[in-house]
């Protein structure tokens, strides 16, 4: 059985009655329409933030849709502030103005930084605003807990190169360790064949009570995957050549780390995702009970850019961009172009719309620009809404509505606070957010592609 955990859907939670437009999909075959033109990471079409983070070129109107990546810095991530953080909805691409961008309700507490999963919520992701293209990348965390709740720490690139950690709550002993390329499988010729995409390092102690380092060392020949210093795991470049179509199957792509719980055990999710993730999400837990919501502890992220001076893998410019649909280690250029939007009306053809007054808002009604629906930007109506992935046969729509005493229009932080309410420790916790308004109704991007 070969599975496979893309963050491809998304799903716009309890809006979608009121926001009944969802925005176009988009696959290989399908490219995006030019109103459009940016292929999401979730696989959605739209402008503003579908080009930026995540947007794939092979999928969008065109190879340059998409807004150039910012190219890789080494950086200590110390997760004790949320001032580096953006909602997606507020970020135009200029990574000097914050390391990470996000959808989800993240927290400060005690130091670390809280990616929250509230009731019948999606959870929380993070992004970081500048791509590695190979290197060292670790992060020091502790695992959610609980049956279908699942944590993650991954690096995927905008053409779907993937390598990942994966913990699920019901086993706090093991991280699952994966890679794609492209998003494929490694389907083998025969399904008796293991899925070698995926390996599971074990015995670790508990991950929900202690601090790990879990540590990916990416080089153009190998991965190696380390817990606390020690290697758990290798996969080589030359294990994975693919005789169909004549290429390494091997993650080769300038990447996002992006660090996330979702919930893999959502009702809507399919079975196959939900018994991976260990069964079915109990919203009334202990741990709701207690604190409000599921929880993954960030303490660190420490990214070490790769050192060369020939692609593929440096980091000499200012963004990285594709110049062609292959999406592969020699398709990617190293440029001096410009990543940063005037605003959410633009794409990687027209950077500076909406920057002057020119622009008539009522133009782009109905066009998307935050992915996965968010806080909508005051001047873009329509904006924000969504549902489900329904492509990629993912059931990334995992969370239904649940906004009992919501208006779904507001997207407002309130809104998830009510659904919250009673516990004794979410105002504790809660008093650390500095979030302001940022939206509760919103989504990650998530999915289960399951392939059996
Ligand atoms: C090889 O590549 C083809 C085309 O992308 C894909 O359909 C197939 O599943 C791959 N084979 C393996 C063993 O991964
Ligand atoms: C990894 O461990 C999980 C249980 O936590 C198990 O379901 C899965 O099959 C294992 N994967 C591999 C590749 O051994
Ligand atoms: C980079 O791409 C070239 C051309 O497709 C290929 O020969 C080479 O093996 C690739 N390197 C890696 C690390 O994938
Ligand atoms: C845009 O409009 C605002 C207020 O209506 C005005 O202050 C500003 O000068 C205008 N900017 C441009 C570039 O026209």
């Amino acid at each position: 059985m070969v599975r496979s955990l893309l963050p491809l859907g998304v799903a716009l939670f309890g809006a979608a009655s009121v926001l009944a437009q969802n925005p176009p999909t988009c696959s290989l075959d399908k490219k995006c329409p030019e109103e459009a033109p940016c292929c999401s990471q979730y696989n959605q079409c739209g402008v503003g933030a579908f080009c930026l983070g995540g947007c794939d070129p092979r999928m969008s109107f065109s190879l340059d849709s998409c807004v150039p990546a910012p190219v890789c810095e080494d950086k200590v991530y110390k997760m004790n502030t949320l001032d580096n953080y953006k909602d997606i909805s507020e970020y135009l691409g200029d990574p000097d103005t914050a390391d990470w961008v996000g959808q989800g309700e993240p927290l400060l507490y005690d130091g670390n930084v809280l990616l929250t999963m509230p009731p019948k919520s999606v959870g929380t992701v993070l992004a970081t605003t500048r791509y590695m293209w190979y290197g060292n990348v670790k992060a020091k965390l502790k695992t959610s807990r609980g049956a279908g709740v699942v944590t993650a720490f991954i690096l995927f690139s905008d053409v779907k190169d993937e390598i990942d950690y994966e913990f699920v709550g019901v086993d706090l002993e093991t991280a699952q360790t994966n890679y794609y390329f492209q998003g494929i499988p490694n389907c083998a010729d025969s399904v008796a064949i293991q899925d070698d995409n995926s390996g599971n390092i074990t015995d670790l102690s508990n991950t929900y009570d202690n601090f790990h380092e879990y540590e990916i060392q990416w080089t153009p020949d190998e991965i190696k995957w380390l817990v606390d210093g020690k290697v758990g795991r290798t996969k080589k470049r030359s294990e994975t050549w693919n005789e169909t179509s004549n290429q390494w199957a091997f993650p080769q792509t300038p990447s996002r780390v992006q660090i996330s719980i979702w919930p893999g055990g959502a009702e809507t999710n399919a079975e196959g995702t939900i018994n991976w993730a260990g069964g079915k999400i109990d919203w009334n837990s202990d741990e709701i009970k207690n604190f409000g919501y599921y929880f993954a502890t960030f303490s660190e992220v420490t990214v070490e850019c790769y050192k060369t001076n020939s692609p593929p893998g440096t980091n000499k410019g200012v963004s990285y961009y594709y110049n062609n649909i292959a999406g592969t280690n020699d398709t990617v250029v190293d440029s001096n172009k410009p990543t940063v939007l005037k605003s959410l009306l633009g794409t990687g053809t027209d950077m500076d719309k909406g920057g002057d007054n020119s622009t008539d808002a009522a133009e782009t009604s109905g066009v998307h620009n935050v992915p996965g629906g968010s806080s909508s930007p005051a001047n873009v109506p329509g904006s924000g809404s969504n549902s489900g992935g329904s492509d990629s046969g993912s059931s990334g729509s995992s969370s239904s509505g649940s906004t009992q005493s919501c208006d779904t229009k507001s997207f407002s932080q309130n809104c998830g606070s009510s659904g919250t309410s009673g516990n004794s420790n979410d105002g504790v916790r809660g008093a650390d957010r500095t979030l302001g308004a940022s939206a509760f109704a919103v989504i990650i991007g998530i999915a289960g592609l399951l392939f059996l």
